[in-house]
């Protein structure tokens, strides 16, 4: 079998650093890695696979130079839209975990589970957009929804992780928390999010749009419509939670006008999804959590039930880790997917 030589920018981050162990559980086929990050990580190794790597500064010649094939961008928006193209012209495939690219006509935008079939556009920019966390873990449910009833609208509210914020969200709940118990929270920083994350919840993630949404709120609108081809209603109120690193939504959908929701098919529908899990058990407490879903490679759902009012409505809960479902793991599975239809190029 071939292999590949690798490149992960944002080497040092809170995804870059997850692709390691996921390299090694799924025996991704690597003939050389190379972690790429800023000038202030250079000295620092990773270790993958056995092995300590150094780490190397992200520049333009280097993917040239270590003549690299699959080039998985993980340091923000900025910094894709500055080297993700020295990549492809290297001749690497980017898989770019930003939103940069993502509403690109001519970058596919894929959940490997939901539309594996849109990699082939790859070709078009040498790029693939690995969609925003909390859109993934969202169509991995209603793919198998739409396919059983058809979806006519969708009404999201999210409580998102602070690892969404990368290291420093993380680092930042962990340092309030430690503030709280010695007393000095009110004299604590914030600079990942707009307000004390400890023991609060903010119902802002990213920046306002004129239309009264945020940006994460309008990436789920319109991520949702260009995986699923479908131009259906979506509303999202994201909120940020004083969690680690999994994502939940509480999630309603609307089916076409005349369906009347079986329970008993819709949880068919979910457990023969790839990678969905159906854990609902409301009587014993069983129900999917952030704790729980922390480390997995899987999309949960639960707390599924009929609207009390309409046959058409179905309301349910979903929970994903964030760095690996919403980033790593789902770039992973794309570069997966791209090796079985287009690697042997
Ligand atoms: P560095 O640690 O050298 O700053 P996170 O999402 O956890 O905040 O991590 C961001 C990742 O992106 C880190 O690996 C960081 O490297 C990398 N990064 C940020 N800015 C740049 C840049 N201008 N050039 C290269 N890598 C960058």
């Amino acid at each position: 079998m071939r292999k590949f030589n690798v490149a992960v920018v944002g080497a040092t981050g809170a995804v870059g650093e997850e692709f390691y162990e996921l390299f090694e559980e799924h025996d991704f086929p690597i003939a050389k890695l190379v972690p790429l990050a800023s000038s202030r990580s250079v000295g620092k190794t990773i270790e993958c696979c056995g092995e300590e790597i150094k780490v190397k500064e992200l520049t333009c010649e280097v993917f040239e130079e270590e003549e690299i094939d699959i080039a998985f961008f993980s340091a923000g928006g900025s910094v894709s839209a500055k080297f993700a193209q020295c990549a492809v012209d290297a001749g690497a495939v980017v898989i770019d975990n930003t939103s940069h690219f993502r509403m690109d006509r001519d970058v596919p935008l894929v959940v490997p589970e939901v539309n594996p079939k849109d990699i082939a556009l790859w070709r078009e920019r040498g790029i693939i957009a690995n969609p925003n966390c909390s859109t993934i873990q969202m169509v991995q449910a209603l793919k198998p929804l739409d396919d059983l009833y058809g979806i006519k609208r969708v009404d999201v509210c999210t409580y998102q992780a602070t690892s969404g914020a990368g290291k420093k969200g993380m680092e930042e709940l962990v340092q309030q928390m430690q503030d709280f118990f010695a007393f000095r929270l009110d004299e604590s920083e914030h600079e990942a999010f707009a307000h004390q994350i400890a023991l609060n919840v903010i119902p802002q993630v990213d920046v306002p749009q004129s239309n009264g949404f945020t940006k994460e709120e309008m990436k789920m609108v319109n991520e949702t419509q260009k995986i699923l081809h479908k131009e259906m209603e979506v509303a999202a109120t994201c909120v940020r939670v004083p969690v680690l690193r999994s994502h939940s939504e509480s999630i309603t959908v609307t089916f076409e006008e005349g369906v009347d929701i079986d329970l008993n098919q819709v949880k068919e529908a979910f457990e023969s999804f790839e990678n969905l899990v159906v854990v609902d058990d409301l009587e014993n407490s069983v129900y999917p959590m952030p704790v729980t879903a922390t480390g997995t490679d899987q999309t949960y759902v639960g707390r599924i039930r009929k609207d009390l009012y309409r046959n058409n409505i179905l309301h349910f809960w979903n929970v994903a880790d964030q760095v690996r479902v919403g980033a790593a793991t789902n770039a992973l599975r794309i570069a997966q997917k791209w090796i079985e239809l287009e690697g042997d190029i």
